[in-house]
């Protein structure tokens, strides 16, 4: 079932009376990136996907988003749904929404699970690079640069066996409008480091990076993981940035195993 609320738009599927776990994908993508995921879990637990406001179906707005005005959308999600302390799940920006809802309001959440993301803020190297994308993006329009960063994102061993993964990858997000991704690619460059609040975390949380990742590197995602008391950390074979879509049983054995524990 798709529902719009506030411009987002919602995806359900599964019993609502079941553990909801809310999904939150990266960027430049949408809910898609975690269908591997939701086709699996619908069947024992309550799976809630949106579209982060700017990409996918979500209405872009006036482009102007802050990784708070975000998380604002994500705890409209939840209240609007009456979701009873979801499991949240981010992949990358996804990640970063779910570590700043997290650092505002950990009681609202059973569980976290992390994919392929990192805690701390951009670096003025990467600042400057979120610049010349914004500039790429209006020199030769929104599809070429998502023709460019895309490939980046998957893993070698993906961009030579699965290529149709990566054209259908990136033909799903060829369409969004260049003022959604511009105001994504300025929310990420102006979000806060939520290092400090990693050894504050009382959930339980499960982190996954795929071996291959240069985004978020896994000694990158291994030093976020130290420092959570109550975590797990496990390297996902055959994948770079994008876990879920790259190596979905390696993904969905380490998620299906978490959330058992958390439903017990
Ligand atoms: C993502 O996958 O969400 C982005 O690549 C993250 C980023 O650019 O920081």
């Amino acid at each position: 079932m798709n529902i719009k609320k506030n411009g987002i738009s919602i995806f359900l599927e599964g019993d609502i009376s079941k553990l909801p776990v809310v999904f939150i994908h990266g960027f430049p993508f949408d809910h898609n990136l975690w269908k591997k995921q939701i086709s699996k879990f619908s069947l024992n637990f309550f799976c809630v996907a949106y579209d982060v406001r700017g990409l996918g179906k979500s209405d872009p707005g006036d482009g102007q988003y802050t990784m708070e005005s975000f998380t604002d959308d994500l705890e409209m999600v939840i209240d609007v749904m009456r979701l009873h302390r979801p499991v949240i799940c981010g992949l990358s920006m996804g990640g970063y929404i779910a570590l700043r809802a997290v650092e505002r309001i950990e009681e609202k959440f059973s569980g976290i699970i992390l994919c392929d993301t990192r805690s701390n803020a951009d670096s003025n190297e990467g600042k400057i690079n979120r610049a010349l994308a914004i500039k790429k993006i209006n020199s030769e329009g929104v599809k070429s640069y998502i023709k460019e960063f895309i490939p980046s994102c998957f893993s070698e061993e993906s961009l030579g066996n699965k290529k149709n993964l990566v054209r259908e990858t990136i033909s799903n997000s060829e369409y969004f409008s260049s003022k959604g991704v511009k105001g994504c690619i300025l929310a990420m460059a102006g979000r806060i480091d939520t290092t400090e609040n990693l050894s504050k975390l009382s959930i339980p949380a499960l982190i996954l990076c795929g071996e291959q990742d240069k985004i978020s590197p896994p000694d990158v995602m291994k030093g976020m993981a130290d420092k959570i008391s109550n975590s797990e950390f496990y390297k996902i074979p055959k994948a770079g940035h994008l876990s879920p879509l790259e190596n979905p049983d390696a993904v969905n054995k380490y998620i299906d195993n978490f959330l058992k524990k958390i439903d017990a």
